[in-house]
């Protein structure tokens, strides 16, 4: 959490209750530690989602499916999402949880490594979701741009990793490799990015 206690306290109190999976899910990750984005972040997701009227996203770190799920419901009937994540289990989780939505049919799933996935597609997304090993941030920001549309939104979720990037020396390959692709996304000319300090701080870069 990067937002101090009780303004964080007041913040999660006027969220709007979730429906029962996404609430089963919160209680899930929870009890078995899965860094999932929480309400907050992913009301956040969902509402920019909403403002550029996306229909395709793929994300990147999906794990069981819970930001998937706000990025069904935001991109309607019509719209798709690629769900990715290296681990079967997850996905297994995932697919239960989006059928109990009833949201299966937007998504596409796909286990194994999300950047050589990324990298194979031929199709442009209105926005890429980036939320895998934070090691990988750089190789993301390499394989973006030219599968997203202009006017799309590349979303980074950790880019804060816990106040850790403003450690003076940092040790962590995690914490380089968050600050290199925080840099790097920050002066590209292709995107222009905001640092959200909602949680554990969201990058939101539109594409030019
Ligand atoms: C932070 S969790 C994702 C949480 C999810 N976005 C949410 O908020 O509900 C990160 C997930 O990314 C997966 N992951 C990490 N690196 C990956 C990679 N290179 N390819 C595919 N999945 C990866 C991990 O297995 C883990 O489940």
């Amino acid at each position: 959490m990067t937002t101090a206690g009780a303004v964080d306290d007041y913040l999660y109190s006027m969220l709007p209750k979730r429906d029962q999976v996404l609430t089963e899910m919160e209680e899930y990750a929870s009890e078995h530690n899965i860094p999932i984005v929480g309400p907050a972040v992913a009301r956040i997701l969902q509402q920019l989602a909403m403002m550029i009227n996306a229909r395709r996203v793929f994300e990147l770190g999906s794990a069981i499916g819970y930001s998937t799920i706000w990025w069904a419901q935001a991109v309607g009937e019509k719209g798709k999402v690629t769900y990715t994540d290296g681990d079967s289990k997850n996905a297994e989780r995932a697919r239960g949880y989006f059928a109990r939505a009833g949201v299966s049919k937007r998504i596409t799933l796909h286990t194994g490594d999300a950047l050589e996935f990324l990298s194979e597609q031929k199709e442009e997304f209105d926005i890429i979701f980036n939320d895998v090993d934070k090691d990988d941030y750089p190789r993301v920001l390499r394989l973006v741009a030219p599968r997203l549309r202009k006017g799309g939104l590349f979303i980074t979720d950790n880019v804060l990793w816990s106040g850790r990037v403003a450690e003076k020396n940092p040790k962590e390959s995690s914490t380089k490799a968050i600050l290199e692709f925080n840099r790097k996304l920050a002066d590209s000319p292709e995107f222009y990015t905001t640092m959200l300090p909602i949680r554990d701080g969201l990058a939101v870069a539109y594409k030019k």
